[in-house]
């Protein structure tokens, strides 16, 4: 099972039946709140009519086009509705399958169009620690998480180098929002350049929050600050947004959020409330321009997968698309609801930080002594017996509630937290 303790599953199996809105089905009748969305995934809830329908009318008329050397009309003009959302008329979107794809294809484009513009010495891709950009090869390798890369190590793409992540919890620690601390991170890619050469290097991807590492913001100017060394330098700047896009800041993108331009924005998820698997890069079109020379017979970009833009991927996403108008606004209303109640959870027992932003929040838990990553685990599961189903990763417990939640659900999923907190403690 994909990251998952599977003896202990086995044992102990969680198994979900059903779900509708904001809520899961167990196995057993129980119904939980979804307080993560799914995987940051489901933010419109749980089978909304709207989609339902579009991919089951979709599955009828064509289920399938071959995506090389061939199209469907729904493709381009769900290209151009999500351009047109992240305010990049003109760019381009190349359509994937999932977050890890997004980000090994925004990889690819950007070493490819530096070649293609003559300067194919600029290889080196800078990522950041605590980083998670999936699983594919060059995911891991930018990727900053030390269990998914050192299995791995003789895989992983040469020539990657890592800024250092911004989470200091002495110094911003239970931050409301974007923390004060730590725009001086962002001069490290100052230094990563003048150790590497501009001249080598072709990129730099960051997530704008860092979602599956626990929420971690980035320090108020940070991003700006990484932008401004990036253009400076002729490096491209990639937005990880597989978890902020579509809304969950409470603005269409991060980048929006932020007010920061990057170059390609990578993003999965919430662009079709995962009815059917769908991901993509958005690019800019002078990128995209660069590639556009030679014959126009041969193949531009040698890339691509057999579902990218999927009939029922892009149906479903053009019924999201239409939903989030209503949605986006209602869950930008839910961020200072949900950001005082996970606050009022400090001085809860076990809890040693808590931040949030947009509609996204986590806290850390003391670890149990001498076995890391017990005690998320078993908070986890005393809110799970009491109607909640959050996400637990090492010492952290991460919630991104739906978009379609009410006010009373935030408040209702708080309180049940708090009981699972003290219970957790009583546990010893
Ligand atoms: C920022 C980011 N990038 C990439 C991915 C990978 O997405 P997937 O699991 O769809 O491959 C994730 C998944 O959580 C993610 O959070």
């Amino acid at each position: 099972m994909p990251f998952t303790h599977n003896r202990f599953f086995k044992n102990h199996p969680r198994l979900i039946t059903a779900a509708e809105g904001a809520y899961y089905t167990l196995s057993d009748g129980r119904r939980v709140f979804d307080a993560l969305s799914g995987l940051w995934c489901c933010p419109l809830g749980h089978s909304p009519r709207a989609i339902v329908e579009a991919v089951q009318q979709q599955v009828a008329k064509l289920d399938f086009s071959p995506s090389f050397q061939m199209g469907h009309p729904a493709a381009f003009h769900l290209a151009e509705r999500i351009t047109t959302l992240a305010k990049r008329e003109g760019d381009k979107v190349f359509l994937v399958n999932s977050g890890s794809e997004a980000v090994d294809t925004a990889l690819k484009i950007a070493v490819a169009y530096h070649r293609a513009r003559g300067e194919a010495s600029r290889t080196r891709i800078i990522g950041r620690e605590r980083a998670y950009h999936g699983v594919g090869m060059g995911g891991i390798s930018v990727g900053g998480i030390p269990a998914n890369r050192k299995m791995f190590a003789p895989l992983m793409i040469p020539g990657v180098d890592h800024l250092p992540h911004t989470f200091e919890p002495s110094k911003m620690g239970y931050s409301r929002g974007q923390p004060e601390w730590g725009l001086h991170l962002a001069d490290e890619l100052e230094r990563l350049v003048a150790l590497h050469d501009a001249s080598n290097i072709a990129a730099v991807i960051v997530e704008p929050m860092q979602g599956s590492t626990g929420v971690i913001v980035p320090p108020k100017g940070y991003l700006q600050r990484l932008r401004e060394i990036c253009t400076r330098h002729g490096i491209l700047l990639i937005f990880d947004e597989v978890i902020t896009g579509f809304g969950r800041l409470g603005t269409p993108f991060a980048a929006d959020f932020f007010a920061v331009r990057p170059d390609m924005i990578t993003f999965a998820k919430a662009v079709n409330n995962a009815a059917v698997p769908l991901g993509g890069v958005i690019v800019d079109q002078a990128i995209h321009d660069a590639f556009m020379t030679g014959p126009d017979h041969l193949i531009e970009f040698f890339h691509g997968y057999t579902y990218s833009g999927h009939p029922l991927a892009v149906a479903a996403a053009h019924a999201a698309l239409d939903l989030l108008p209503t949605a986006l606004p209602h869950a930008a209303s839910l961020s200072p609801v949900l950001e005082d109640c996970v606050h009022s959870l400090r001085g809860e027992p076990l809890v040693t930080d808590i931040r949030n932003l947009g509609l996204a929040a986590a806290i850390d838990v003391a670890p149990v002594p001498g076995m890391p990553a017990l005690r998320a685990f078993q908070v986890f599961e005393q809110a799970l017996q009491r109607g909640l189903m959050l996400r637990f990763t090492g010492e952290t417990l991460a919630m991104a509630p739906p978009f379609i939640s009410t006010i009373d659900e935030i408040k209702e999923m708080t309180e049940t937290l708090r009981e699972a907190l003290r219970a957790t403690a009583a546990l010893g």
